[in-house]
């Protein structure tokens, strides 16, 4: 008798051994209801290897169109920011703490809306599959979402910004504030907000060159 495989949205997150088919499995997620209406299944971009992973909240409506990542006007901000604090895009893994776009729909427009404790848990084998496979050497959390994911809910961004903190395993980790605050200051206080980014960013700039391997 032919061996049947399983189907890919019953495999487990860690059993999987590369990025090429923890996407292809991811594609099929039901692990919360949020596929329901979303287009797709967005996980993250970027190298095998890459020294520093960002992980945001979810994909907007940009990214859940085009199946990336960061490509919309948040995306667009953080690559200067990137640029700015001197670190290089290819040696950056970006991905979301939920890889489905929640939004309620207001006439033809899909609004963003913040995913609840429960998506957020649902998602969180994803996320340490990436973790696992991609090894980076320093994790950046971009926003509240992304720092409660990783460091519980009652840690406050503004308190702890652009500090290297020591996560699981001894790995370095550095909360700052989500792109798309910034995009959301109003006046004069965008650029110093946008400032305050890159400080953040040049503070993950340090710690991977003091944390690059030998
Ligand atoms: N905001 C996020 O948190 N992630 C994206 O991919 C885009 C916007």
């Amino acid at each position: 008798m032919a061996a049947t495989s399983k189907p890919r949205r019953d495999r487990d997150p860690a059993d999987i051994d590369d990025l090429a088919g923890l996407r292809a499995a991811a594609a099929d997620c039901t692990r919360c209801g949020l596929y329901r209406d979303a287009t797709r299944t967005v996980c993250g971009a970027g190298p095998a290897g890459a020294s520093a992973m960002f992980v945001g909240e979810q994909p907007g409506d940009r990214e859940d169109l085009a199946g990336e990542p960061f490509v919309g006007p948040a995306g667009k901000l953080l690559d200067r920011a990137l640029r700015d604090a001197g670190i290089p895009r290819d040696e950056v893994y970006l991905t979301n703490a939920v890889k489905h776009f929640k939004f309620e729909q207001r006439g033809k427009r899909r609004i963003h809306q913040r995913p609840s404790v429960d998506e957020i848990r649902a998602c969180r084998p994803w996320l340490d599959a990436e973790l696992r496979l991609v090894r980076p050497n320093v994790l950046v959390t971009l926003g509240a979402t992304a720092a409660r994911a990783l460091l519980g809910a009652s840690f406050r961004v503004t308190r702890h910004r652009g500090e290297v903190l020591d996560w699981e395993d001894g790995l370095p980790l550095v909360p700052t504030v989500h792109p798309s605050s910034v995009l959301r200051t109003p006046g004069d206080g965008r650029s110093e907000a946008f400032d305050a980014l890159v400080a953040d960013l040049e503070s993950v700039a340090g710690a991977l060159r003091r944390h690059a391997p030998s």
